[in-house]
């Protein structure tokens, strides 16, 4: 008994920590980014489609919402630190939105 108490604790714990917990686990590493985005996601469109006057990702949230989306239609695969890496590399380099955004 006194166990499954202590794994329902366990469980109660684990549950809370993944809900305060930023989405990423680790610092995103741009660097990275940029050579996963050079492998995989050419094809369909270049870097110009970031930094064109009616570009359609507005907010760092849509930016990750994006590379999520792209990764898809890529089918590239990329796990979720990727998603992170390529998402810094590409905010970094051409959308320069703030991570801390009001409205989203
Ligand atoms: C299967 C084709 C395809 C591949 C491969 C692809 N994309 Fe895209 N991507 C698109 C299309 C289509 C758009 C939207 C273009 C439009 O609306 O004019 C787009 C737009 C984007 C935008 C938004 C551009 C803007 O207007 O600000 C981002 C960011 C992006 N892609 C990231 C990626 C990343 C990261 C990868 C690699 C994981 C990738 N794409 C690979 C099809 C693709």
């Amino acid at each position: 008994m006194i166990k499954a108490h202590n794994v329902l604790i366990t469980l109660t714990f684990a549950i809370a920590m993944v809900a305060v917990s930023p989405i990423h686990a680790q610092t995103p590493n741009a660097d990275q980014g940029k050579k996963l985005y050079n492998a995989k996601c050419g094809g369909c469109h270049d870097t110009k489609v970031h930094t064109r006057p009616n570009r359609i990702v507005h907010t760092y949230n849509e930016l990750v919402d994006r590379v999520r989306f792209c990764d898809n239609a890529a089918q590239a695969n990329l796990n979720e630190n990727e998603i992170f890496d390529v998402t810094e590399y590409l905010n970094n380099a051409f959308y320069k939105f703030s991570k801390v955004s009001a409205n989203d």
